[in-house]
């Protein structure tokens, strides 16, 4: 029996339009292992939970793993991200769902506490707040080795990990899918690259001839920067990283302090992991541009400081769904974008599929290698195997009719060797 709690059972048709959609254009995670998942059955008799935007693209990572046998749970990584058609669509093909969009902080954790009371063997986040209440609720789980394995989605989450790595009480073998070059160099920056795009198409605006501030320089936010210019933006960047601020400088954008960036920027977009890029202060607020756009692509609401400018602000309107007005004491007014919260997933519907289809088809597969391996792992962070990545890039390639060159023995060996020189 399927256990669930959506917003509306009744939206399921729409939901399988859109998964048949993404479905089409994740040909590694939804054809090429899906099928093998359904001849192999990999994950037969294990259960699995994600905290994950519930999106139509995890809803096909989902049915894979399914379709390799496991018992799947589901609940949303972000209370505004949910495609509520999604989920209902989902519970209809007998995945357990606890989603819905617009979830309060409270709901939010009870939908993650529904998944964990599944006793799942592998437990996928996306920003770390899955594991972290397992850890905090839920220690006979650690303890008695029912979770073989976990894996996390971003790179929020990574850093949390690795903070509770150090402090000696991180308890479960953890996998960094963050940091899979199959991941991170393209879901980050091409994913939220684009989503930049369609956060801010909401607000038709014109990027050509704006000032657009790009706080951060790294693999999202450099995706970012590089499609605001291809728009004919003027972009500044902003970072606390020294290499990252030269290199920004070196592909050609400006680089300058937040303060100083604030009141020439018509277009303010964020995604660096770190809080209050803009100073939560009256002294930043007032320094804001008439009219300027904040929108924020990192995983948590704090980079935009959303909280204090809602104190600070006389009026909060409402203009369109998930953008908001907000009118300064002297009058002045400017737009927030999905109250702070990650905007391509809110304003859009998130990444491209074709590039969650690499994401999603690590998880796949690190899915299978933590079932067949688990007696081997300890608590900390582990490593993902370079060979499930280079099988990721193989598959994508392929999908995609591109081949490309093996290297002969003798490259292998004159690369691999010292002997030869001038
Ligand atoms: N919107 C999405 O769909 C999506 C997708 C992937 C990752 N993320 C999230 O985006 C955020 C960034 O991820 P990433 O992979 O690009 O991380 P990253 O570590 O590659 O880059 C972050 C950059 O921000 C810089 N930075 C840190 N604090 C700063 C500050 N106060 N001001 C200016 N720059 C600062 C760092 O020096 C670094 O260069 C994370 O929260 C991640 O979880 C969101």
């Amino acid at each position: 029996m399927v256990n669930y709690k959506v917003a509306d059972i009744s939206l399921a048709e729409k939901g399988r339009e859109a998964l048949y959609i993404a479905e089409n254009k994740m040909p590694v995670t939804a054809k090429v292992i899906r099928d093998r998942f359904a001849k192999e059955k990999p994950l037969q008799g294990i259960t699995i939970a994600g905290c994950l935007h519930v999106t139509k693209e995890t809803g096909n990572l989902a049915r894979t793993l399914k379709a390799g046998g496991a018992e799947v749970y589901l609940c949303g990584s972000n209370p505004l991200s949910t495609q509520d058609d999604v989920s209902a669509a989902l519970v209809e093909e007998d995945i357990n769902v606890f989603a819905w969009h617009g979830n309060t902080d409270d709901e939010f954790y009870w939908c993650i506490r529904q998944c964990l009371d599944a006793k799942p063997n592998i437990l996928i986040d996306d920003g770390a707040d899955m594991i972290v209440t397992a850890h905090q609720e839920y220690p006979d789980l650690l303890a008695n080795g029912t979770i073989f394995g976990c894996q996390e989605e971003t790179t929020t989450g990574i850093k949390r990990f690795i903070a509770m790595d150090k402090k000696g009480v991180l308890k479960v073998p953890l996998f960094p899918v963050n940091n899979a070059k199959c991941k991170n160099q393209f879901d980050n920056e091409l994913g939220t690259g684009q989503g930049v795009i369609s956060a801010i198409y909401g607000m038709h605006v014109l990027f050509a001839g704006k000032t657009v501030v790009i706080g951060g320089y790294g693999h999202c936010s450099s995706g970012m920067a590089l499609r605001a210019k291809g728009l004919g933006a003027d972009v500044i960047v902003t970072e606390v990283d020294p290499i990252k601020a030269l290199q920004a400088r070196f592909v050609g954008y400006q680089v300058m302090p937040i303060k100083e960036a604030l009141p020439i920027a018509d277009i303010i977009l964020t995604a660096t992991g770190c809080k209050h890029v803009i100073p939560p202060t009256e002294e930043a607020f007032n320094l804001l541009k008439e009219g300027a756009i904040l929108g924020n692509l990192g995983h948590f609401d704090i980079e935009i400081p959303t909280k204090q400018l809602y104190e600070y602000a006389k009026e909060i309107k409402p203009i369109r769904s998930n953008v908001e007005e907000l009118i300064f004491p002297d009058g002045k007014k400017i737009y927030l974008l999905a109250k702070g919260r990650l905007a391509n997933l809110v304003l859009s519907e998130g990444h491209p599929s074709e590039v969650m289809d690499m994401s999603f088809a690590l998880q796949s597969l690190m899915s299978e290698y933590i079932v067949k391996n688990r007696t081997q792992f300890k608590p900390g962070i582990m490593e993902i195997p370079v060979d499930i990545d280079d099988q990721v890039g193989y598959l994508k390639l392929k999908s995609m009719g591109i081949e490309i060159d093996e290297l002969t023995e003798e490259q292998y060996n004159y690369i691999h060797g010292y002997e030869e020189g001038t």
